[in-house]
């Protein structure tokens, strides 16, 4: 009871010392995020998986409110990929559960603080509940012109470019594109994210250095930030830190330094 009459202050203290380090002429525009480490998490706290899933969604709801806060333009999340499907389907109806839960709970504060929900993935191979709740919430959300939340559902980078590449050969099948004309904007046009501009900051959790089949296209020149933190220990302060670290990162694009 002592240490968190503490430790909320001091949280909140060390939150305010890295806001004022902020520099706000250099926020990143889109900020992608893998939320691993949910399920160590419970398993060092001795407590099931889904308790884990369960505390990643209140960091999910934290750092969205950072996110409106800093007026960000994009976040984009990794939920469920499409080889999450492998787990055990009382593990995938956890997730699929707290995906409607998180919706229906979270939406009217989402629709008043002007954010677009934006699910990406083969998100018509979801079970019924969390298609209604997207649905619902896509609809309701729709015409927001603030933060634009991608939810990655179902979703897979090389999926997402198999579609893409699908699209695209419909078109030239129909004889609406020329081959010829082709280009990395067409491809762009083609991607779930179209019209969104490419992560800046890429945020891996739990300490793994992997990709994982996301955004595989986006990523191209994206700056990455790993840490060890479990996602449901990802709070406020850390996606500061993140931020902070990142505006002292030279982005080059394959160009040369300036000087
Ligand atoms: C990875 O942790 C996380 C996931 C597969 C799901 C992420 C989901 C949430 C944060 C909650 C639900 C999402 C929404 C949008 C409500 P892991 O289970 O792979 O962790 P581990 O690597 O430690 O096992």
């Amino acid at each position: 009871m002592k240490e968190s009459n503490f430790a909320v202050p001091d949280i909140k203290e060390k939150e305010n010392e890295l806001k004022k380090k902020l520099d706000h002429s250099g926020l990143p525009c889109h900020i992608a995020i893998i939320m691993d480490g949910n399920g160590r998490w419970a398993m060092q706290k001795g407590m099931p998986r889904a308790e884990g899933h369960r505390a990643g969604v209140e960091s999910l709801r934290e750092i969205v409110r950072l996110c409106v806060e800093l007026h960000i333009k994009v976040l984009t999340v990794y939920a469920f990929s499409s080889e999450n499907w492998k787990r055990p389907q009382e593990e995938v109806n956890v997730l699929m559960d707290l995906l409607v839960e998180y919706l229906y709970n979270e939406m009217r504060e989402l629709h008043e603080n002007n954010v677009r929900i934006n699910p990406i993935g083969r998100i018509d191979r979801l079970p019924e509940s969390a298609g209604m709740a997207l649905q619902a919430s896509v609809n309701k959300t729709s015409g927001n012109k603030g933060l634009v939340l991608n939810i990655a559902l179902n979703y897979g980078g090389r999926l997402e470019l198999v579609d893409a590449a699908r699209k695209i050969a419909k078109k030239v099948k129909e004889g609406k594109l020329d081959p010829e004309s082709i280009n990395e904007e067409t491809l762009a046009d083609h991607l779930y994210t179209v019209g969104l501009p490419d992560p800046d900051l890429l945020i891996r959790p739990a300490g793994d250095f992997r990709v994982s089949n996301f955004l595989l296209w986006q990523l191209a020149y994206t700056e990455f930030w790993l840490t060890s933190v479990m996602w449901p220990d990802f709070k406020k302060v850390t996606l500061l830190q993140a931020i902070i670290d990142f505006q002292h990162r030279e982005r080059r694009f394959g160009g040369l330094i300036h000087s």
